[in-house]
């Protein structure tokens, strides 16, 4: 988390970032901050707050007072430190000679602290020392400059960082260095940039370098010079971005959420585009994974999967489970990636490791990944952000296409990961020889249905905003589903809470009577999702057990369970029949996060930005 960005060579530097701060800010927003330096001395102004804070801040200042043709900012989300305006970033050394600001945390910043003697610091951070280290380092017999000062930091730094200095003494100088939180740099007509993240950058170039970890850089007005801790070039990971500025807008929507939402027929069809075909050199046409890069011999034996991830794509990783078990015939085990490295998995070169995140950059997710990498698994990952460290550690990527999202609550995220995982399923199966060839070609052709059918969905828009209008206030929400109906209800509940803050949870229908089935009373909500099929009949049941109980229920069923839901639900959503029993969930979700959206806006709740949460997790 934390947003950092960094411009040198613009007459209006603080334009620029300030700018480029409101595409971070879903990095996090307890309070904003920038600095300017014009040789004499560094300027600083932060607030503690959303962004707007600062640019309220900012218009206070002197015409001119900040002008500067180099200067950094962040947006931070708080680990070390409460939100006020003296954690917030930049940081400087104490005699304001050094400036920091910086996404991660420092491990070793106490034991740090300590070797400095007896210094005052000015805040709470883990981020502070090191600006005071730099400047100890700028001050040694040999004179370096920030570039090396910052090397000599580095190399005695523990933990995950991106960090971006300037100097008082070096004015058209940037110095950033990267270790397992994500940086890029860019240089575009005479100016050079770094940022947290592309969308920030978007507006000025497309063509930028991610850096690697263990790399610092230089960045002037003439470009951009990539060392490594020993002062060595090095070579960042450069690519081009193919989305551009109007797809990071909000396009007239109220809020991004709502644009992610309506944008799933199109992500859904670009994930699914142009996967079935022949190769190069003819012959008959077969589900193709470009960018997977396992030798399918490899694939071919593998005997277990496991598909780790964290939040929402630990929901679509669940119904990958079932797809893979299913068309496959591999156990699979979907896990919290936070959890899978302190633990002892048994993991060899036989286990396949399926890495779902949206960012790519999700940091539990990526030291799970790598740890299992350690262990001589190949690891695919399942992520949207292109050339993101996810993407580039695994041996293998399948990229789900879903365009920028900006939201911290992930929508067409997921349900284009869903349509990944059964992509991948698909090919497992075909790699392995468990699936006529026509009998792939008939799934896929059924799955490239789903756009026509989620427009239908987003039809029931209206409908589903006069639900919500009725259950705004309700107290507990409890979500119930079987099968691919379990991940979805998980999801429906993690919606609502994340931009409501309603108290929902989840369980699996059959586990009600265990227990969570004491927790329903008059006027209790209960959310079922219960398509037709397998386990239709076993949801009604479970339905009617809530309802006797005096919950209201809402069912999300399909054409071909509504009319029966009818008898027993107080209110029945009809979607349309999906085109295959496990793509239904691209679809059931839809109406929660359609209704968790409507719930948090007549709340009246900021629903792009939910208290206390961010959207790309650089922490543990
Ligand atoms: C954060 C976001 C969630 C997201 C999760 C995993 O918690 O708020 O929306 O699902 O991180 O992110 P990833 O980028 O790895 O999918």
């Amino acid at each position: 988390m934390c947003g950092i960005i960094g411009i040198t060579g613009r007459v209006d530097a603080v334009d620029g970032i300030v700018a480029g701060l409101k595409r971070l800010e879903y990095r996090g927003y307890d309070s904003a901050g920038v600095v300017t330096g014009d040789g004499r001395a560094l300027r600083i102004v932060k607030r503690a707050g959303k962004l707007e804070n600062l640019t309220g801040a900012l218009a206070e200042q002197a015409d001119g007072a900040l002008s500067a043709s180099t200067g950094i900012g962040h947006t931070r989300w708080a680990t070390h430190g409460a939100p006020n305006d003296r954690n917030a970033h930049p940081h400087t050394d104490p005699d304001g000679r050094v400036a920091v600001v910086h996404n991660g945390i420092v491990e070793n910043y106490q034991q740090l602290k300590s070797s400095l003697g007896d210094v005052r610091f000015a805040s709470e951070t883990d981020s502070e020392v090191v600006a005071h280290l730099v400047a100890r380092h700028l001050d040694e017999a040999d004179a370096p400059d920030l570039l090396t000062a910052v090397r000599r930091v580095v190399a005695d730094l523990k933990g995950a960082y991106s960090l971006c200095l300037v100097s008082r003494d070096e004015p058209d100088t940037i110095v950033v260095a990267k270790h397992e939180a994500p940086l890029i740099v860019a240089h575009a007509d005479g100016v050079g940039y770094c940022a947290s993240d592309v969308a920030a950058l978007i507006a000025h170039t497309r063509d930028v370098s991610a850096l690697l970890d263990g790399q610092i850089a230089r960045i002037t007005p003439d470009g951009v010079e990539v060392v490594d801790v020993d002062g060595a070039p090095a070579k960042p990971h450069d690519y081009h971005v193919s989305w551009d500025l109007e797809a990071a807008e909000k396009q007239g929507y109220e809020h991004f959420m709502l644009k992610e939402i309506f944008e799933q027929p199109q992500a859904v069809h670009d994930t699914l585009l142009d996967r079935h075909r022949p190769d190069a050199g003819g012959g008959s046409p077969r589900l193709r994974l470009d960018e997977l890069r396992i030798d399918e011999r490899d694939l071919a034996r593998i005997d277990k999967v496991f598909i780790l991830a964290c939040g929402t794509s630990l929901h679509a990783g669940m119904v990958g489970k079932l797809a893979i078990e299913h068309w496959a015939g591999i156990p699979v085990d979907v896990e919290v990636a936070s959890e899978f490295r302190y633990r002892d998995p048994i993991v060899d070169k036989n286990t396949l490791v399926i890495a779902i995140s949206q960012s790519g950059e999700t940091v539990d997710t990526i030291a799970a990944a790598s740890h299992a990498r350690d262990q001589r698994s190949p690891v695919v990952s399942l992520v949207n952000v292109v050339g993101s460290t996810l993407a580039r550690e695994a041996d293998g990527v399948l990229y789900t296409h879903a365009g920028p999202e900006v939201a911290v609550a992930s929508t067409k995220a997921f349900t284009t990961q869903i349509v990944g995982c059964l992509l991948l399923g698909l090919y497992l199966a075909q790699v392995r020889g468990r699936m006529y060839a026509t009998e792939t070609a008939d799934i896929l052709s059924r799955l490239q249905q789903i756009p026509d059918a989620l427009e239908e969905v987003l039809g029931l828009d209206a409908e589903i905003t006069a639900l919500a209008e009725r259950y705004t206030d309700v107290d507990y929400t409890m979500f119930i589903g079987r099968h691919s109906g379990l991940p979805i209800a998980m999801e429906g509940a993690l919606k609502l809470k994340e931009i409501s803050y309603l108290h929902a949870e989840a369980f699996p229908a059959g586990e009600m009577k265990h227990g969570p089935i004491a927790l329903i009373e008059p006027g209790s909500l209960v959310i079922a999702l219960a398509p037709a099929g397998h386990v239709f009949a076993k949801m009604v049941s479970n339905i009617q057990e809530v309802r006797a109980r005096g919950a209201s229920v809402l069912a999300i069923g399909t054409a071909d369970s509504a009319a029966e839901l009818k008898d027993h639900a107080d209110h029945v959503l009809a979607l349309p029949e999906p085109p295959h029993e496990l793509a239904g969930p691209v679809l059931s979700v839809v109406p929660l996060q359609l209704f968790s959206y409507r719930v948090a806006t007549l709340r009246g709740e900021d629903v792009d930005q939910p208290r206390n949460l961010a959207k790309t997790v650089t922490v543990e």
